[in-house]
């Protein structure tokens, strides 16, 4: 029988998730179909429930239900569990099984597009929102050595660091103190949502102490290039944006659902080519 998997999500109508799932699916001749389901907070159990119900096979999970959901999954991954946050579930049987495929995403990216071993890397997570401890604890479960956090609100990057269960050395500063000792740092990951569209001038640091050598990027992919990518090209750095992260995590997620390896320069190219990049 054709399977059927999902995202669920409040909004989902811009989720560029079916897409690339469906044209996989198609690509690997794979029996099966991916949909965008519009959930609300007071119908995620009852989804969930429902979807367990008529026998779909695994889903996306996307803001605002990210954490929301754990409660009604049957088991959790140690590294979702861990980061409070599941975006991939997997029917196992007659169970849910909660994973991240976020954190991993981003370092699959970064491998794929920079280096494949970075666990001696000096690296500053800017921000200390939901995406950043994504980050920040996938980068240190797979033995990054040094993750430092600056955050706006001092407070919440402390809570990271001190919450941190996979173990690696670590400090929580200010912007200000990180732009200071910017010099210090060879990968520099942009999590927050400062300079997103339509506020595209926007940045969260100024990158005016960057080390040249140094690896920078940012989670956001539309648009394309931040205003934080673009001063770091300008000064001479390398530089990532946000679309390698989004299509490992789906990239990861589809592994864990199909037992099977998607195209990845396949699924990359159709989400570029819907949001008019080259
Ligand atoms: P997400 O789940 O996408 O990471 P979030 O959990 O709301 O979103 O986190 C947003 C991040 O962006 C936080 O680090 C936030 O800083 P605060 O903790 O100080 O709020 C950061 N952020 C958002 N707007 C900001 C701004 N105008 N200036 C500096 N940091 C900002």
């Amino acid at each position: 029988m054709r399977e059927l998997y999902g995202v669920i999500g409040d909004p989902i109508a811009h989720s560029m998730s079916p897409l690339m799932h469906n044209d996989a699916f198609k690509a690997l001749h794979y029996d099966a179909d991916y949909h965008a389901f519009h959930v609300t907070p007071d119908n995620l159990e009852a989804a969930v429930k429902g979807m367990k119900a008529i026998g779909v096979s695994g889903f996306n999970v996307t803001i605002p239900h990210k954490t929301a959901i754990i409660p009604y999954l049957d088991e959790i991954d140690p590294l979702a569990e861990a980061i409070g946050a599941v975006n991939t579930v997997v029917r196992k049987g007659t169970k849910w099984i909660g994973y991240n495929t976020d954190g991993p995403g981003f370092i699959q990216s970064l491998k794929e597009d920079w280096k494949e071993d970075v666990t001696n890397e000096h690296v500053l997570v800017v921000g200390a929102g939901g995406a950043a401890k994504a980050i920040y604890y996938a980068l240190a479960q797979s033995g990054v050595k040094q993750i430092d956090i600056c955050n706006r609100t001092l407070e919440k990057a402390i809570a990271l660091q001190q919450a941190n269960p996979f173990h690696c050395q670590s400090k929580a500063i200010t912007l200000q103190d990180a732009e200071e000792c910017l010099a210090q740092y060879s990968l520099i990951v942009q999590t927050t949502s400062i300079g997103m569209h339509p506020n595209v001038h926007l940045q969260p640091i100024s990158l005016k102490h960057l080390n040249v050598n140094a690896y920078v990027a940012d989670i956001i992919y539309n648009p394309f290039e931040t205003a934080f990518l673009a001063e770091a090209k300008r000064l001479g750095a390398n530089i990532q944006n946000g679309l390698g992260m989004f299509i490992y995590q789906g990239a990861i997620a589809f592994e864990k659902w199909t037992g099977q390896t998607p195209d990845v320069k396949r699924m990359k190219q159709i989400v570029m080519d819907k949001l008019g990049g080259k």
